[in-house]
């Protein structure tokens, strides 16, 4: 299948720009399992795509030029963390796919985040993912769907999931997808902290856990575990789903930073279902009964002081694809 993600003719606007937005995810399930020789922890995770997007401009332009703006921009909310040059995954996946294609790495690249940076919502891997697709589009590359899976998983374990949305249960390092159809929507709210985690930290504070008996060892057979999650997110009470929500990553994220426990409980008593840490955090998942509770439940988590931000979202929503 060529233009996999534009499901149609090229969208180009008048002056040539191509717009490709990407969502944000919660890992709704994540249990780690050992480190790999390759620096990796095999994961079994759920994936859901929630609705905050970055969305990437591209441009056609000689060599490759980018901007950031919004969310961990220079000019933008929180920490000034972003880079705009090839450390960033935006600009080492224009490399890839001009490689890959036999094309000349010649594009404009504007990014807007909504998406926090070192949050645990994969903002780099949808930069990434919205790049892939927006780039297809503008060279012309006519990339399957598949190519741009694999040059995503090149790019981040989070990178693939970007690209698929909605709900995916990952495996390997997190980029090995089986897509799961779940039409069920979820409303939550994201608490949103001042300052982020690095995510290999995090990952390594786990294993440091693990070698001082603070956090048990991995579940062996932990594939089969996903499957209550999974059951919950297609069908069912809001109350299944919050029985279920697991991350073997929050309790070393609550280790480094420690008000999260505090953060974890105003959630709960602000009324939410359960609260989950994002991936490797800080940002906290609280999970609502529907879209009226949630919108509640971001008024009153605004005012409890515990978050720089607060954002009301659902999923499961598609992932990277071109806008306008
Ligand atoms: O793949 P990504 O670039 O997002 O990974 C960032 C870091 O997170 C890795 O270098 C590794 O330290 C850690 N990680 C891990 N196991 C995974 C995914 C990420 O240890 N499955």
């Amino acid at each position: 299948m060529s233009n996999a993600m534009t499901g149609g003719p090229r969208r180009i606007a008048g002056d040539g720009a191509v717009v490709a937005r990407a969502p944000a995810k919660v890992n709704v399930h994540l249990r780690v399992g050992p480190l790999r020789p390759d620096g990796f922890h095999e994961l079994s995770t759920v994936y859901l795509a929630v609705s905050l997007f970055d969305t990437v401009t591209a441009r056609p332009g000689e060599g490759i030029a980018l901007t950031v703006r919004g969310e961990g921009s220079a000019a933008g909310q929180g920490p000034a963390s972003v880079p705009t040059d090839r450390r960033n995954l935006v600009w080492q996946a224009a490399e890839l796919l001009a490689r890959h294609a036999g094309v000349a790495a010649d594009a404009h690249l504007d990014v807007d985040k909504s998406i926090p940076a070192a949050a645990g919502l994969a903002g780099g891997s949808a930069d990434a993912a919205a790049t892939l697709v927006a780039l297809d589009a503008l060279w012309g590359t006519r990339a399957t769907r598949g190519d741009l899976a694999g040059l995503a998983a090149q790019l981040g374990s989070d990178v693939p999931f970007s690209l698929m949305g909605g709900v995916a249960l990952g495996t390997g390092r997190g980029e090995q997808l089986s897509p799961v159809l779940a039409r069920r929507r979820c409303d939550w709210v994201l608490g949103i902290a001042g300052e982020g985690l690095s995510t290999p930290t995090v990952y390594g504070e786990l294993d440091a856990m693990r070698t001082d008996g603070t956090a048990a060892p991995h579940a062996e057979g932990a594939g089969d575990a996903a499957e209550p999650v999974i059951a919950a997110l297609r069908s069912g009470p809001t109350s299944a789903l919050a029985a279920t929500l697991t991350n073997d990553l929050q309790a070393p994220a609550v280790r480094l930073r420690p008000e999260l426990r505090r953060a974890l409980q105003a959630a709960a008593e602000a009324g939410a279902r359960a609260a989950v840490v994002s991936g490797s955090g800080p940002t906290v998942a609280a999970l609502a009964e529907d879209e009226d509770a949630a919108v509640r439940l971001a008024a009153s988590l605004a005012g409890a002081g515990v978050f720089r931000t607060v954002r009301a979202v659902h999923g499961p929503v598609p992932g990277a694809r071109l806008v306008g």
